[in-house]
């Protein structure tokens, strides 16, 4: 495996050949933002990566939690931090296994020209993969990858019929939402991607330094309410992440901004965003999460008169079914 251009690295398609054959790597995607709160699971990612003895070789873990919690962060700033370039395949449920190994496509002189996926250019040039939201992609997609996820770190692709060998600083991780499984990801796989490493909400101090980092620009009365909200519905298990945080002070602050003349206050222009952004729902959380609980039938139905008169079980009660 060789080079075939040098030059602007950044700028420029890279051209590699393997088995003769040339293939056209991926870019890498620049990882800049710092990840806040939760040390301990950005310690146990970076353990997995880790290679302790020449027989050891790296764990590809699953990053697991709701929307919005933070998951593609986590494993952005992991890479960062090793100094590693990143490659970010986004998962779909119609990625085929060509798509995430190597594409022909048809290129200006007529011939066919070989595009490595960002994992397969991850692979090769030994920097880490992140494949996001992997439970959205099927089985035979994921079945291509087996090989790969075990000690024989190789992948085969059948379209350009040569076989890929991992660098041996080659990472990667893979993240899934817990709900919105488009497919379930088959058992062996799974077993193949371990540790799983969950992330929780963050607390209320963690919460505040996540939407401060993101908006330095935000009032702190603005920034206190939006936090206040996010740790009542963690407290409450409704799934309102960071990012629904961020995306409510934004519009807020840009309402804010729009008309300096007749300016809304800051708390009408919180609450307007706030129904925008998670809809009327959001204003009543008690509310949202005692229907939400009955709806999962997690809550006892309210008793009725005939209850309280003649207690469930009783033959006089008006409700009875004999
Ligand atoms: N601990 C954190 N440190 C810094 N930023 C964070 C943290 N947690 C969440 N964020 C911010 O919250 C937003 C959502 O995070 P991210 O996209 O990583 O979530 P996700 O779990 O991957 O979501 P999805 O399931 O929708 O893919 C981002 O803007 C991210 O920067
Ligand atoms: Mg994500």
């Amino acid at each position: 495996m060789h080079d075939k251009t040098s030059g602007n690295e950044e700028s420029e398609a890279r051209v590699v050949e393997i088995e003769g054959v040339s293939l056209h790597l991926s870019r890498h995607t620049v990882a800049d933002q710092e990840w806040i709160g939760q040390i301990e699971v950005l310690r146990q990612l970076q353990a997995c990566w880790m290679v302790i003895a020449e027989e050891d070789f790296s764990l590809s873990p699953r990053i697991v939690g709701s929307p919005g919690i933070g998951k593609t962060t986590l494993a952005m700033a992991a890479a960062r931090e090793r100094g590693q370039e990143l490659f970010i395949y986004q998962c779909t449920s119609d990625t085929r296994p060509e798509d995430l190994l190597i594409t022909p496509v048809l290129a200006e002189s007529g011939k066919i020209a070989y595009h490595a996926s960002p994992l397969v250019t991850a692979m090769m040039r030994g920097g880490v993969c992140v494949l996001d939201e992997g439970n959205r992609m099927s089985e035979k997609s994921w079945a291509s990858l087996a090989p790969l996820l075990d000690h024989r770190r190789y992948v085969e692709s059948i379209v350009a019929g040569i076989t890929v060998k991992a660098h041996p600083n080659f990472r990667c991780c893979v993240t899934m939402n817990e709900d919105a499984s488009t497919y379930e990801v088959p058992d062996y796989i799974l077993s193949r991607l371990q540790p799983t490493l969950a992330l929780e909400f963050p607390n209320k101090k963690d919460e505040l330094a996540i939407l401060q980092y993101h908006l330095p620009f935000a009032p702190n009365e603005m920034l206190a309410l939006t936090v206040e909200f996010l740790q009542e519905a963690h407290d409450l298990d409704l799934e309102y992440s960071p990012r629904d945080g961020i995306h409510i002070l934004q519009f807020a602050l840009k309402r804010l901004a729009q008309d300096p003349e007749h300016p809304l206050t800051q708390d009408e222009a919180w609450r307007e965003s706030l129904t925008k952004v998670l809809g009327d729902d959001a204003l009543d959380l008690k509310g949202l999460a005692h229907r939400r609980r009955k709806a999962l039938g997690d809550e006892p139905p309210p008793l009725d008169f005939g209850d309280i008169f003649f207690g469930g079980d009783n033959p006089l009660h008006p409700g009875r079914d004999d």
